[in-house]
Protein backbone atom coordinates (compact mmCIF):
# COMPACT_ATOMS: atom_id res chain seq x y z
CA UNK A 1 0.00 0.00 0.00
CA UNK A 2 0.89 3.48 -0.65
CA UNK A 3 0.89 5.83 1.92
CA UNK A 4 0.15 9.26 2.42
CA UNK A 5 1.91 11.81 4.62
CA UNK A 6 -1.11 11.21 7.36
CA UNK A 7 -0.77 7.49 7.29
CA UNK A 8 3.26 7.82 7.33
CA UNK A 9 2.99 10.35 10.54
CA UNK A 10 0.94 7.19 12.48
CA UNK A 11 3.67 4.73 11.06
CA UNK A 12 6.49 7.17 12.90
CA UNK A 13 4.53 7.34 16.04
CA UNK A 14 3.78 3.85 16.50
CA UNK A 15 7.42 3.21 15.68
CA UNK A 16 8.63 5.59 18.27
CA UNK A 17 6.20 4.61 20.85
CA UNK A 18 7.20 1.64 20.69
CA UNK A 19 10.72 1.60 19.97
CA UNK A 20 11.34 0.12 16.60
CA UNK A 21 12.94 1.69 13.76
CA UNK A 22 11.54 2.56 10.19
CA UNK A 23 14.01 1.17 7.19
CA UNK A 24 13.93 4.45 4.87
CA UNK A 25 15.67 2.96 1.34
CA UNK A 26 16.95 4.99 -1.08
CA UNK A 27 15.45 4.45 -4.83
CA UNK A 28 15.91 5.05 -8.81
CA UNK A 29 14.73 2.41 -10.73
CA UNK A 30 11.78 0.49 -10.81
CA UNK A 31 13.74 -2.89 -9.92
CA UNK A 32 14.91 -1.01 -6.72
CA UNK A 33 11.64 -0.21 -6.04
CA UNK A 34 10.28 -3.54 -6.41
CA UNK A 35 12.94 -5.77 -4.28
CA UNK A 36 12.43 -2.85 -1.67
CA UNK A 37 8.24 -3.12 -1.62
CA UNK A 38 8.47 -6.93 -2.09
CA UNK A 39 10.66 -7.21 1.03
CA UNK A 40 9.05 -4.54 3.13
CA UNK A 41 5.86 -6.86 2.33
CA UNK A 42 7.67 -10.20 2.99
CA UNK A 43 8.37 -8.94 6.82
CA UNK A 44 4.77 -7.34 7.08
CA UNK A 45 7.03 -3.89 7.68
CA UNK A 46 6.28 -0.27 6.49
CA UNK A 47 9.15 1.52 4.87
CA UNK A 48 9.75 4.49 3.48
CA UNK A 49 11.33 4.81 -0.11
CA UNK A 50 13.40 8.03 -0.99
CA UNK A 51 14.45 9.71 -4.08
CA UNK A 52 17.83 12.10 -3.96
CA UNK A 53 17.34 15.20 -6.47
CA UNK A 54 20.27 12.94 -8.38
CA UNK A 55 17.89 9.70 -8.72
CA UNK A 56 15.41 12.64 -10.46
CA UNK A 57 17.49 13.79 -12.64
CA UNK A 58 18.64 10.41 -13.45
CA UNK A 59 15.04 9.38 -13.97
CA UNK A 60 13.73 11.79 -16.37
CA UNK A 61 17.04 11.06 -19.04
CA UNK A 62 18.78 13.66 -20.47
CA UNK A 63 17.07 16.01 -20.11
CA UNK A 64 17.67 15.73 -16.17
CA UNK A 65 14.27 17.26 -15.35
CA UNK A 66 13.71 16.82 -11.81
CA UNK A 67 9.79 17.34 -12.20
CA UNK A 68 9.45 14.52 -14.61
CA UNK A 69 11.58 12.16 -12.90
CA UNK A 70 9.83 13.07 -9.84
CA UNK A 71 6.56 11.91 -11.47
CA UNK A 72 8.29 8.76 -12.91
CA UNK A 73 9.31 7.50 -9.29
CA UNK A 74 6.75 8.69 -7.74
CA UNK A 75 4.10 7.03 -10.24
CA UNK A 76 6.38 3.73 -10.10
CA UNK A 77 6.27 3.75 -5.94
CA UNK A 78 2.84 3.67 -5.77
CA UNK A 79 1.53 1.47 -8.64
CA UNK A 80 3.90 -1.54 -7.33
CA UNK A 81 3.39 -0.30 -3.25
CA UNK A 82 -0.32 -0.50 -4.11
CA UNK A 83 -0.70 -4.10 -4.96
CA UNK A 84 0.26 -5.10 -1.66
CA UNK A 85 -2.05 -5.36 1.89
CA UNK A 86 -0.08 -6.69 4.54
CA UNK A 87 2.70 -3.06 5.08
CA UNK A 88 2.71 -0.09 3.06
CA UNK A 89 5.70 2.35 2.17
CA UNK A 90 5.90 6.47 1.25
CA UNK A 91 7.63 8.21 -0.88
CA UNK A 92 10.42 10.70 0.61
CA UNK A 93 12.89 13.46 -0.86
CA UNK A 94 15.98 13.02 0.39
CA UNK A 95 18.52 16.05 0.92
CA UNK A 96 16.52 18.54 -0.46
CA UNK A 97 18.82 21.78 -0.33
CA UNK A 98 17.75 25.07 -0.55
CA UNK A 99 18.12 25.16 -4.58
CA UNK A 100 15.45 22.55 -4.31
CA UNK A 101 13.07 24.72 -2.70
CA UNK A 102 10.66 24.81 -5.35
CA UNK A 103 10.68 21.45 -6.66
CA UNK A 104 9.81 20.41 -3.28
CA UNK A 105 6.78 22.37 -3.12
CA UNK A 106 5.97 20.71 -6.90
CA UNK A 107 6.22 17.49 -5.17
CA UNK A 108 4.14 17.74 -2.22
CA UNK A 109 1.51 20.17 -4.32
CA UNK A 110 1.11 17.36 -6.65
CA UNK A 111 0.63 14.93 -4.07
CA UNK A 112 4.00 12.61 -5.40
CA UNK A 113 5.18 12.57 -1.98
CA UNK A 114 4.53 11.88 1.64
CA UNK A 115 7.37 13.45 3.28
CA UNK A 116 10.05 15.60 2.13
CA UNK A 117 13.34 16.53 3.93
CA UNK A 118 15.15 19.88 3.83
CA UNK A 119 18.27 20.04 3.78
CA UNK A 120 19.87 23.91 4.88
CA UNK A 121 22.38 22.62 7.14
CA UNK A 122 25.17 24.51 5.64
CA UNK A 123 23.52 27.36 5.91
CA UNK A 124 24.02 29.87 9.02
CA UNK A 125 21.66 28.22 11.85
CA UNK A 126 19.02 31.13 11.88
CA UNK A 127 18.32 31.08 7.60
CA UNK A 128 18.63 27.23 8.36
CA UNK A 129 15.28 27.74 10.82
CA UNK A 130 13.35 30.19 8.09
CA UNK A 131 14.23 28.14 5.26
CA UNK A 132 13.16 24.95 7.22
CA UNK A 133 9.73 26.68 8.49
CA UNK A 134 8.81 27.82 5.47
CA UNK A 135 8.71 24.15 4.02
CA UNK A 136 7.46 22.88 7.01
CA UNK A 137 4.00 25.78 6.72
CA UNK A 138 3.68 24.62 2.93
CA UNK A 139 4.36 20.96 3.43
CA UNK A 140 1.12 20.44 6.90
CA UNK A 141 -0.89 21.83 4.76
CA UNK A 142 -1.07 18.92 2.30
CA UNK A 143 -0.38 16.27 5.31
CA UNK A 144 3.39 16.07 4.34
CA UNK A 145 5.92 15.22 6.82
CA UNK A 146 8.70 17.38 6.87
CA UNK A 147 12.79 16.31 8.25
CA UNK A 148 14.89 19.00 9.07
CA UNK A 149 18.37 18.98 9.92
CA UNK A 150 21.75 20.52 11.71
CA UNK A 151 25.18 19.65 11.70
CA UNK A 152 27.39 17.81 9.03
CA UNK A 153 27.31 13.90 8.26
CA UNK A 154 30.66 13.67 6.37
CA UNK A 155 30.99 11.70 3.34
CA UNK A 156 29.23 11.92 0.29
CA UNK A 157 25.73 11.33 -0.51
CA UNK A 158 24.73 11.98 -4.31
CA UNK A 159 24.94 16.00 -4.63
CA UNK A 160 25.92 16.05 -0.55
CA UNK A 161 29.46 16.06 -0.37
CA UNK A 162 31.26 17.05 3.33
CA UNK A 163 34.34 16.81 4.14
CA UNK A 164 34.07 17.61 7.96
CA UNK A 165 31.98 16.02 10.45
CA UNK A 166 30.03 18.88 13.12
CA UNK A 167 27.96 17.09 15.56
CA UNK A 168 24.64 18.02 16.47
CA UNK A 169 24.52 19.95 19.56
CA UNK A 170 21.42 19.23 21.77
CA UNK A 171 20.38 22.59 22.78
CA UNK A 172 20.49 23.76 18.79
CA UNK A 173 18.24 20.87 17.90
CA UNK A 174 16.01 22.04 20.71
CA UNK A 175 15.73 25.03 19.30
CA UNK A 176 15.43 24.37 15.81
CA UNK A 177 12.57 21.98 16.31
CA UNK A 178 10.13 24.33 18.12
CA UNK A 179 10.90 27.26 15.81
CA UNK A 180 10.55 25.20 12.60
CA UNK A 181 8.25 22.63 13.88
CA UNK A 182 9.70 19.53 11.55
CA UNK A 183 8.17 16.51 12.29
CA UNK A 184 11.68 14.23 11.83
CA UNK A 185 15.24 15.49 13.03
CA UNK A 186 18.52 14.10 11.24
CA UNK A 187 21.16 14.40 13.48
CA UNK A 188 24.68 14.27 13.26
CA UNK A 189 26.30 11.87 15.32
CA UNK A 190 29.02 10.32 14.09
CA UNK A 191 27.91 8.26 10.69
CA UNK A 192 29.58 8.87 7.48
CA UNK A 193 27.37 9.24 4.13
CA UNK A 194 29.09 6.26 1.83
CA UNK A 195 31.31 3.21 2.17
CA UNK A 196 31.96 3.02 5.95
CA UNK A 197 32.54 -0.47 8.29
CA UNK A 198 30.18 0.43 11.42
CA UNK A 199 33.23 -1.60 13.48
CA UNK A 200 35.36 1.67 12.32
CA UNK A 201 32.88 4.74 13.21
CA UNK A 202 32.35 5.97 16.78
CA UNK A 203 28.31 6.09 16.47
CA UNK A 204 27.59 8.84 19.76
CA UNK A 205 24.84 7.18 21.50
CA UNK A 206 25.51 9.40 23.95
CA UNK A 207 24.52 12.08 21.70
CA UNK A 208 21.55 10.61 20.41
CA UNK A 209 20.49 10.11 24.06
CA UNK A 210 21.08 13.63 24.94
CA UNK A 211 18.72 14.78 22.12
CA UNK A 212 16.08 12.47 22.84
CA UNK A 213 15.50 13.28 26.68
CA UNK A 214 16.08 17.25 25.95
CA UNK A 215 12.98 17.14 22.79
CA UNK A 216 11.16 14.88 25.29
CA UNK A 217 11.44 17.19 28.19
CA UNK A 218 10.38 19.87 26.78
CA UNK A 219 7.05 18.53 25.20
CA UNK A 220 8.45 18.43 21.22
CA UNK A 221 9.00 14.73 20.69
CA UNK A 222 10.57 13.63 17.50
CA UNK A 223 11.58 11.13 15.49
CA UNK A 224 15.64 11.08 15.17
CA UNK A 225 17.00 10.37 11.74
CA UNK A 226 20.31 8.29 11.59
CA UNK A 227 21.62 9.44 7.83
CA UNK A 228 24.88 7.29 6.75
CA UNK A 229 23.78 4.06 8.29
CA UNK A 230 24.54 1.53 5.59
CA UNK A 231 27.61 -0.16 7.26
CA UNK A 232 26.71 0.31 10.88
CA UNK A 233 26.63 -2.98 12.57
CA UNK A 234 23.10 -4.40 13.93
CA UNK A 235 23.77 -3.67 17.60
CA UNK A 236 24.89 -0.20 16.82
CA UNK A 237 21.41 0.09 15.02
CA UNK A 238 19.84 -1.44 18.19
CA UNK A 239 21.31 0.53 20.50
CA UNK A 240 20.20 3.77 18.32
CA UNK A 241 16.63 2.62 18.37
CA UNK A 242 16.74 2.45 21.56
CA UNK A 243 17.76 5.65 22.44
CA UNK A 244 15.55 7.74 20.36
CA UNK A 245 16.25 7.08 16.62
CA UNK A 246 13.26 6.16 14.33
CA UNK A 247 14.22 6.28 10.49
CA UNK A 248 17.49 4.64 9.70
CA UNK A 249 18.45 6.38 5.93
CA UNK A 250 20.17 3.44 3.63
CA UNK A 251 21.36 4.03 0.06
CA UNK A 252 25.07 2.49 -0.07
CA UNK A 253 24.31 -0.74 1.50
CA UNK A 254 21.50 -1.72 -2.09
CA UNK A 255 24.12 -0.28 -3.76
CA UNK A 256 26.84 -2.65 -3.24
CA UNK A 257 23.94 -5.69 -2.99
CA UNK A 258 23.14 -4.71 -6.33
CA UNK A 259 26.01 -4.32 -7.66
CA UNK A 260 27.97 -7.47 -6.17
CA UNK A 261 24.94 -9.59 -6.68
CA UNK A 262 25.08 -8.82 -10.51
CA UNK A 263 28.82 -8.93 -11.07
CA UNK A 264 29.04 -12.60 -9.91
CA UNK A 265 25.90 -13.67 -12.25
CA UNK A 266 28.23 -12.25 -15.15
CA UNK A 267 31.66 -14.03 -13.68
CA UNK A 268 29.87 -16.91 -14.51
CA UNK A 269 27.54 -16.23 -17.25
CA UNK A 270 29.54 -13.83 -19.70
CA UNK A 271 29.97 -16.81 -22.19
CA UNK A 272 26.88 -16.49 -23.28
CA UNK A 273 27.18 -12.95 -24.72
CA UNK A 274 31.18 -12.75 -25.09
CA UNK A 275 32.81 -15.75 -27.20
CA UNK A 276 34.99 -17.37 -25.49
CA UNK A 277 38.59 -17.13 -26.05
CA UNK A 278 39.98 -18.74 -29.13
CA UNK A 279 36.02 -19.05 -31.10
CA UNK A 280 34.93 -16.42 -33.79
CA UNK A 281 32.00 -14.65 -33.80
CA UNK A 282 31.26 -16.80 -36.58
CA UNK A 283 31.71 -19.58 -34.45
CA UNK A 284 29.90 -18.23 -31.46
CA UNK A 285 26.22 -18.89 -30.37
CA UNK A 286 25.00 -16.40 -27.61
CA UNK A 287 22.73 -17.80 -25.28
CA UNK A 288 19.33 -15.65 -25.27
CA UNK A 289 18.29 -17.67 -21.90
CA UNK A 290 20.91 -16.28 -20.10
CA UNK A 291 21.79 -13.05 -21.38
CA UNK A 292 18.15 -11.79 -21.51
CA UNK A 293 18.07 -8.79 -18.92
CA UNK A 294 15.48 -10.58 -16.78
CA UNK A 295 17.75 -12.85 -15.74
CA UNK A 296 20.54 -10.69 -14.49
CA UNK A 297 18.62 -7.50 -13.28
CA UNK A 298 16.40 -9.64 -11.11
CA UNK A 299 19.98 -10.28 -9.15
CA UNK A 300 19.88 -7.20 -7.96
CA UNK A 301 15.97 -7.12 -7.26
CA UNK A 302 16.67 -10.51 -5.26
CA UNK A 303 19.42 -8.89 -3.27
CA UNK A 304 17.63 -5.72 -2.41
CA UNK A 305 15.04 -7.48 -1.30
CA UNK A 306 16.88 -9.95 1.15
CA UNK A 307 18.75 -7.19 2.52
CA UNK A 308 15.85 -4.87 3.21
CA UNK A 309 14.01 -8.13 5.12
CA UNK A 310 17.33 -8.65 7.13
CA UNK A 311 17.59 -4.85 7.85
CA UNK A 312 13.41 -4.54 9.12
CA UNK A 313 14.46 -8.07 11.39
CA UNK A 314 16.97 -5.84 12.99
CA UNK A 315 15.29 -2.40 13.39
CA UNK A 316 12.09 -3.80 14.88
CA UNK A 317 9.69 -3.31 11.88
CA UNK A 318 8.61 -6.59 11.07
CA UNK A 319 5.59 -7.86 11.61
CA UNK A 320 4.59 -4.11 13.48
CA UNK A 321 2.70 -3.16 10.00
CA UNK A 322 0.33 -0.83 10.68
CA UNK A 323 -1.84 -2.34 8.00
CA UNK A 324 -1.65 -5.42 10.59
CA UNK A 325 -4.53 -6.29 12.79
O1 LIG B 1 20.22 10.15 2.88
C1 LIG B 1 20.60 9.00 2.63
C2 LIG B 1 21.43 8.26 3.54
O2 LIG B 1 21.90 8.99 4.57
C3 LIG B 1 22.18 7.12 3.00
O3 LIG B 1 23.51 7.02 3.43
O4 LIG B 1 24.53 5.82 1.52
O5 LIG B 1 25.67 5.96 3.69
O6 LIG B 1 23.62 4.59 3.42
P1 LIG B 1 24.39 5.77 3.01
ZN1 LIG C 1 21.77 11.22 4.15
Amino acid sequence: MFYSGKELKKVFDKAKKERYGIIASNVVFDNAIRGLVQGYEAQKSDGLLQMSAGAMKYAAGSTKNVEVGAQLISSMTKIIANQYKNSGVGLHIDHATPNYFDLVVYCIENGLVSSVMIDASHEEFEENIRISAEVVKIAHKHGVLVEGEIGYIKGAEDEIVSDTQLYTKPEEALEYVKKTNVDLFAASVGTNHGVTKGSKVTLRIDLIKQIDDLLIKNNVERGIVLHGASGLTAQQQIDAIKNGVVKINKDTRYQMEIAEAVCRYWLKEADSIIPPNGISDDDFQPDKKRFDPRKWIVKGEDAMQKAVEELVQISGSAGNSIMSK
